[in-house]
């Protein structure tokens, strides 16, 4: 038996031995980010991991789990730096008093480069996440799998990946890419619901520039390959733009206002904000009736139409710079959370292409995951007439968004402001989908076509051979708008439930959702259904 453990004096020598242990691990912890290595990470416009999960969440409410964990990696020298933490902090802390898990890889210790604990540590964080149902937040900084730790690096990352899959629509899954993130390890954050990136210091690719020169002789620099411009506009592969670091971190607390913690809760409901009860009719609402411009193909602006429906004029946009002929966002009505899908008129005439369905799409499965309710605001003339979308896919990806449609069971709403033509019409939120309450304005239009293509189709031959040609064409083309592009032959067959006055919009959006707020919908049991990707 040791001295230490036989009188009282040895027992607590002993223990405060072991006291101090720990105070000079944590000491070592702190310190181990040598000051160097922070100000390189500063000096690139980037904070420290522990510098983001203070600025993230509540304050003081982050505890932190595994900051001993080491590596156990023998090869290239690894054995002489084993840094606590191994490069990664997890743990979990509030956002608005909630509770969320995360993790930042750490740049300044091993470039956050992933191996076998770094791995488990994550797993460790999601699988909380998903037994306790709370949201998982990704901060990723890193220079990928960690080489020294060859294989073991690559399955861990399936690893994580196989874990942010399982959790999809039963937690939410939040990442951002702040710093570099490369190769397989782009894979993660793509398979979680949204991807927030920050202006000049975030990176994602595939291949890297210096791999995509050496292999295709192609030179591109890391902005135009993956910066956070190129992902939010062009390829669609991230969600929101940050201008910095607390901007991206604003954003995801915004979006997790919006959602519940989990499949099984609901999103939090907040105060009806005053002067839009229902019962009121505001300035902005009157402003709706003369939206609509006379001219059937002048353009407006739809987000004036979400604004004013919404509660505080509230949207949080996703993919605001992508697809911009289609708008989607989180708004609430009367204090509840909603997602909202609105074609845009300002751009391409609000035209469905590829990129706006997938939006479109990919939005309403988060919706419908998460129990928030679709509100569907639409103008549309259709589908984008091109050879190019066609040879891209316009039919197998457009289809995902009529399947999206067809497959939610949350409570759906849909108002048709102007065009809702053809293709456009049956995919754009219609009744036949399984939309709840479908209202148009006066303005609408619910036809096959435009006047002017339906004459050219169906009375050419009577204008070819007229004695005025002109004359008649504008004369055919009259009749048919006036019988044909309007709300109410659709409303004569219950394909719209109410034609309603554009001030009436947010007093019926909210009583429809109100009337739907315990809506139940069991599908027929099946593993699951097969949307076309
Ligand atoms: C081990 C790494 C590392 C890695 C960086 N480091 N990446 N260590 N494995 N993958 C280390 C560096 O050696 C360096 O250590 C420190 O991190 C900082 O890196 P720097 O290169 O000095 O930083 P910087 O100049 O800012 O360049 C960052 C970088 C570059 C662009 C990320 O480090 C880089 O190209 N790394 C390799 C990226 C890569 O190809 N990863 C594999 C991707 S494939 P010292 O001690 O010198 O400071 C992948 C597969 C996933 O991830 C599979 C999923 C199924």
């Amino acid at each position: 038996m040791q001295s230490a453990e036989r009188t009282a004096d040895g027992a607590t020598g002993e223990t405060a031995r072991r006291l101090a242990e720990l105070s000079r691990r944590r000491a070592e912890l702190a310190a181990q980010s040598s000051s160097e290595r922070v100000a390189r990470q500063h000096a690139k416009g980037k904070l420290t991991a522990r510098e983001r999960i203070e600025a993230l969440l509540d304050p003081g409410s982050f505890v932190e789990l595994d900051e001993f964990a080491r590596h156990r990696c023998h090869s290239f020298g690894m054995q002489e730096h084993r840094p606590y933490g191994d490069g990664v902090v997890t743990g979990y802390g509030t956002v608005d008093g909630r509770r969320v898990y995360l993790f930042a890889q750490d740049f300044t210790v091993l470039g956050g480069a992933l191996g076998e604990v770094f791995g488990e540590k994550i797993m460790k964080v999601m699988d909380l996440a998903i037994s306790t149902g709370c949201p998982i937040i990704g901060i990723n900084d890193s220079g990928g799998a960690r080489i020294q730790e060859g294989v073991v690096s690559l399955a861990y990352y399936a690893e994580v990946v196989k874990r942010h899959v399982a959790a999809s629509g039963v937690i939410p899954q939040i990442s951002l890419i702040i710093g570099p993130c490369a190769g397989g390890a782009v894979y993660a954050p793509a398979t979680t619901d949204l991807v927030v990136m920050v202006e000049d210091i975030s990176h994602m690719f595939v291949t890297g520039p210096e791999v995509l020169r050496s292999v295709t002789g192609v030179t591109v620099g890391q902005e135009e390959l993956g910066g956070a411009e190129q992902h939010n506009a062009v390829s669609g592969a991230a969600h929101y733009l940050a201008q910095d670091e607390k901007d991206a971190f604003e954003y995801v607390r915004l979006v997790l206002g919006h959602l519940p913690s989990n499949n099984m809760s609901k999103a939090p409901v907040y105060p009806v904000p005053r002067g839009q009860a229902r019962t009121e009719t505001t300035e902005a609402d009157r402003a709706l009736d003369t939206l609509i411009p006379d001219q059937r193909n002048r353009p407006y602006d739809m987000a004036q139409v979400v604004h004013t429906v919404v509660d505080d004029g509230e949207l949080v946009e996703v993919q605001p710079l992508f697809a911009r002929n289609i708008i989607c966002g989180f708004a609430r009505v009367e204090g509840r959370s909603v997602g909202v899908v609105a074609n845009q008129p300002l751009h391409m005439a609000g035209a469905l292409d590829i990129d706006a369905s997938e939006k479109a799409a990919r939005f309403i499965r988060l919706c419908d995951a998460f129990d928030l309710p679709v509100l569907t605001f639409v103008d549309v003339p259709g589908f984008l007439p091109s050879q190019e979308q066609e040879r891209l896919g316009i039919i197998r990806r457009g289809a995902k968004l009529i399947y999206a449609y067809c497959e939610a069971t949350v409570p759906m709403v849909t108002v048709v402001t102007r065009k809702a033509y053809g293709g456009g019409y049956g995919v754009m939120g219609s009744k036949h989908l399984g939309i709840d309450v479908n209202l148009a304005w006066p303005t609408a239009e619910i036809a096959v076509m435009g006047g002017e293509s339906a004459v050219g189709v169906i009375h050419r031959r009577e204008i070819a051979t007229a004695a005025d040609p002109e004359a008649e064409r504008v004369k055919l083309r009259t009749a048919y708008e006036d019988a044909l592009c309007t709300p109410y032959v659709a409303a004569e067959r219950g394909y719209v439930d109410a034609v309603i006055m554009p001030h009436e919009t947010r007093g019926r959006v909210i009583s429809a959702l109100d009337a739907l707020q315990d809506k139940r919908l069991d599908r027929l049991p099946r593993k699951h259904g097969n949307i076309p990707l």
